[in-house]
C-alpha cells in the first residue's frame, strides 16, 4: 500500500499542500526582502517598535489632549493622564508612517512617570537618539510626536486654569 493511501492523504490534499508550501515558501521570501528594505531605512529600535507599539488608541476622560499635523499630511493625537502633576498614563495614535508611529510608542514610553515639567523637556532629537536615529526625509516625525505631546500639556494646563477660574 502506498505511503499515501496509508496515511489518507489523496492527490487534492497533497497538490494542495504543495500550493500552501509554495506559498508560504513565497511569503518568506516577500518577508525576507521586505525585512532588508526596512532595515536599510531604519534602525532595528524603530522597526521593533513599529512593529510592536505600545499605549495606542485614547484614554477616556484624559486630562489633556494633544494633535499635530505634519506638513507630509500626517496625524499625531496624543492623550495623557496626570496625577499630582505626574503623567501616570500617556497613549497616541497616528495615521502616519512607521517612523511615526514608532516615535509616538517610544514617546509615551519615555514621559510615564515624569511630572510635566520634565516630560516637558524632552526634545525631539532625544526621542530620535533613543531610538538609534531616524532617516533623513523622517526626522520630522520625531517632531510630530513631541508637538502633539506639547499640545496635550498645554491642553492639560488650560483645563486645570479654567477650572480654578471656576473655583474663584
Ligand atoms: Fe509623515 Fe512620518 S509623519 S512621514
Amino acid at each position: 500500500m502506498a505511503l499515501t493511501d496509508r496515511i489518507g492523504m489523496d492527490e487534492n490534499t497533497m497538490n494542495n499542500n504543495r500550493e500552501s508550501s509554495e506559498l508560504d515558501r513565497l511569503v518568506d521570501n516577500i518577508m525576507v526582502a521586505i525585512d532588508a528594505d526596512e532595515y536599510a531605512i531604519y534602525s532595528k529600535d524603530v522597526i521593533a517598535e513599529f512593529r510592536s507599539p505600545a499605549n495606542i488608541g485614547p484614554i477616556d476622560e484624559a486630562d489633556g489632549n494633544g494633535v499635530a499635523d505634519g506638513l507630509c499630511m500626517d496625524t499625531m493625537e496624543i492623550w495623557i493622564k496626570v496625577e499630582k502633576d505626574r503623567i501616570t498614563r500617556c497613549t497616541f495614535y497616528t495615521d502616519g508612517c512607521g517612523a511615526t508611529i514608532a516615535c509616538g510608542s517610544r514617546l509615551t514610553k519615555m514621559i510615564i512617570g515624569k511630572t510635566i515639567d520634565e516630560a516637558e523637556k524632552l526634545r525631539a532629537e532625544e526621542l530620535e537618539h533613543s531610538l538609534g536615529g531616524l532617516p533623513e526625509d523622517h526626522k520630522h516625525c520625531a517632531n510630530l510626536a513631541i508637538i502633539a505631546f506639547r499640545n496635550a500639556i498645554r491642553d492639560r494646563r488650560e483645563k486645570m486654569a479654567r477650572n480654578e477660574e471656576d473655583r474663584d
